[in-house]
């Protein structure tokens, strides 16, 4: 496959040297990634997409109560969706009746919630920013320090490169219709302390609020970026590189998995795999008409 002058100029704007090979690499001539992303990269861009529906399971119910407690400082690491000695999860009520709940009570309920003890140690809620009719909508995994200040998703180091790839797709955070202005959430709508790993039991409490947006934003297409977020979208434990190459569906949203812009950062030779993955992406925004 020859990539055209416009695609080579997208590549560009999303970090991948021009002198890139003409073709999306596969897993012969390069590395897998390490474990933290997932292994067994799959080239996304030639297959025709396989769409793979995923049930969608209601979240666990939180315990009766449980007192909050304070968390470990552990930087995020590589892993699953639980640790050898994870952070104990102090858990609360969460609100009723999320999965009715209109736009403006649903970020009033996140803005409030004390389902976990995230709550004690967030300095506000990040509930995601965009168009809430967005035809495109971005799932992450959790704010990190700058989020947590600012209260807007994806406002770091890995911000500026997705805002990079959305705008290689002619897409953007920034005030404009619902076809180019995307919907940017998190699957954790507070900071993790020391942006240590999301646990089950905070990923579980936070998922109706994530499931509600879905629903109430009715996106065209959901680009899940990063583990987390793909593995508690999907419902499982398989790494990215697994996943990807093919379109999963969720609460009847066509989902598309890619690496994590941090993730990328650190392992730029994946941005041709990551190129691959949005423009499977926009060919199923470009199907769904
Ligand atoms: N990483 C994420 O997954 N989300 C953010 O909001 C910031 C960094």
């Amino acid at each position: 496959m020859r990539w055209s002058e416009r695609q080579r100029a997208m590549l560009r704007e999303i970090g991948i040297p021009p002198f890139w090979p003409e073709g999306p690499t596969t897993e012969t001539d390069r590395p897998a990634p390490p474990a933290t992303e997932g292994a067994a990269p799959t080239p996304a861009s030639a297959q025709a997409p396989v769409v793979t529906p995923v049930p969608v399971r209601p979240a666990v119910p939180p315990p009766a109560s449980s007192p909050a407690q304070g968390r470990p400082a552990s930087a995020r690491a590589a892993g699953g969706l639980s640790r050898a000695t994870p952070p104990e999860v102090g858990l609360g009520a969460r609100p009723a009746g999320i999965d009715t709940m209109d736009w403006a009570t649903l970020r009033e309920a996140v803005a409030g919630c004390r389902a976990c003890s995230l709550c004690e140690s967030r300095r506000q809620t990040v509930f995601g920013v965009g168009n809430p009719a967005a035809d495109w909508m971005i799932v992450g995994e959790a704010p990190g320090e700058q989020e947590d200040r600012e209260g807007e998703p994806f406002v770091g180091r890995a911000g500026q490169l997705l805002d990079r790839m959305l705008h290689a797709l002619d897409l953007t955070r920034a005030e404009a219709a619902p076809a180019r202005q995307v919907f940017i959430a998190n699957v954790l709508k507070c900071r993790p302390p020391a942006n240590r790993n999301p646990q089950p039991q905070e990923v579980s409490q936070c998922e109706p609020y994530l499931l509600r947006q879905m629903a109430l934003v009715q996106p065209k297409v959901i680009l899940a970026m990063g583990r987390f977020a793909v593995q508690s979208l999907l419902k499982t434990s398989e790494p990215i590189g697994k996943l990807r190459g093919r379109v999963h569906m969720v609460q009847g949203v066509p989902v598309v998995v890619t690496y994590h812009p941090a993730y990328l950062l650190r392992n730029p030779a994946d941005k041709a795999l990551a190129w691959a993955d949005l423009c499977l992406a926009r060919e199923v925004r470009a199907a769904a008409g």
